[in-house]
């Protein structure tokens, strides 16, 4: 794939990121690799209709938009695995060791530092377009009551947020040199996998249960073992019971 950061967008405020990329290819106007960041969006998208709330001007939040992708829908979960083994590795060289909280959400213990939100184009039954949202926490201080930290909590230091961006891209074009279906990636998205091989608390449509997450499907189910055997859940299927 071509180099992503060919070209970059810096907006002062929008409602979020990947709408305005959404709504540039819409009008045919964005060259594949492009990169919209903004300094604040006034209605930041998380995973599953949630908010991404953060305070302006203080971390990370763009959309990379890749174009002719080419990715049979059934492993769209490529998309997810290759971006936050991006992160993971971003994060490693600041000495900052995370886990994936399957799908996507990077923590740090237990605190979330980074998330991520793809939309994809699809055309027949293949991913042609792909909107990759990130948010990555670079400054803040003081997240209230969320669960979250970032880069400056766990340094010390704070960042100037548009080298930490030119720095991410360059990391995301040495891993997407890889291609999305490179078998390093099951290794290393299953290797910092929270939870993985571990007994631990889920609840699905049946209630509480103790199971062990075996790893993921290359459809992106969770496969997890529970007491009658093998079950293999999508994200609004299972909870986390911490
Ligand atoms: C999540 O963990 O729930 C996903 C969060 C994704 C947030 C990023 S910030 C840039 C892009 N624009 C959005 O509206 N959301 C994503």
């Amino acid at each position: 794939m071509e180099q992503i950061g060919r070209k970059i967008v810096r907006l002062e405020s929008v409602d979020s990121t990947n709408n305005y990329t959404a709504n540039l290819i819409k009008g045919g106007e964005l060259v594949h690799g492009s990169v919209i960041m903004a300094v604040e969006q006034t209605n930041g998208r998380g995973q599953m209709g949630a908010e991404w709330l953060v305070k302006p001007g203080e971390n990370l939040t763009f959309s990379v938009f890749l174009d002719n992708v080419n990715l049979s829908v059934n492993y769209q979960f490529f998309l997810t695995r290759l971006v936050s083994v991006s992160l993971v590795d971003f994060l490693a060289k600041f000495n900052i060791p995370t886990a994936i909280k399957w799908p996507n959400d990077i923590y740090v213990n237990d605190k979330k530092i980074a998330g991520i939100l793809i939309e994809n184009k699809v055309s027949g039954s293949f991913i042609q377009k792909s909107i990759i949202g990130i948010g990555l926490n670079v400054n803040q201080s003081d997240f209230g009551n969320l669960e979250a930290t970032s880069l400056f909590l766990k340094t010390g230091i704070h960042r100037s947020i548009d080298d930490v961006l030119f720095s991410f891209i360059k990391s995301l074009n040495t891993i997407l040199e890889g291609g999305l279906t490179n078998p390093k990636l099951e290794d290393a998205y299953l290797k910092r996998l929270h939870l993985l091989n571990e007994k631990s608390s889920f609840e699905d449509k049946e209630g509480l249960f103790e199971g062990t997450i075996l790893g993921v499907a290359p459809n992106g189910r969770l496969r997890v073992e529970k007491s009658r055997g093998e079950v293999h859940y999508s994200l609004k299927e299972i909870r986390f019971i911490r």
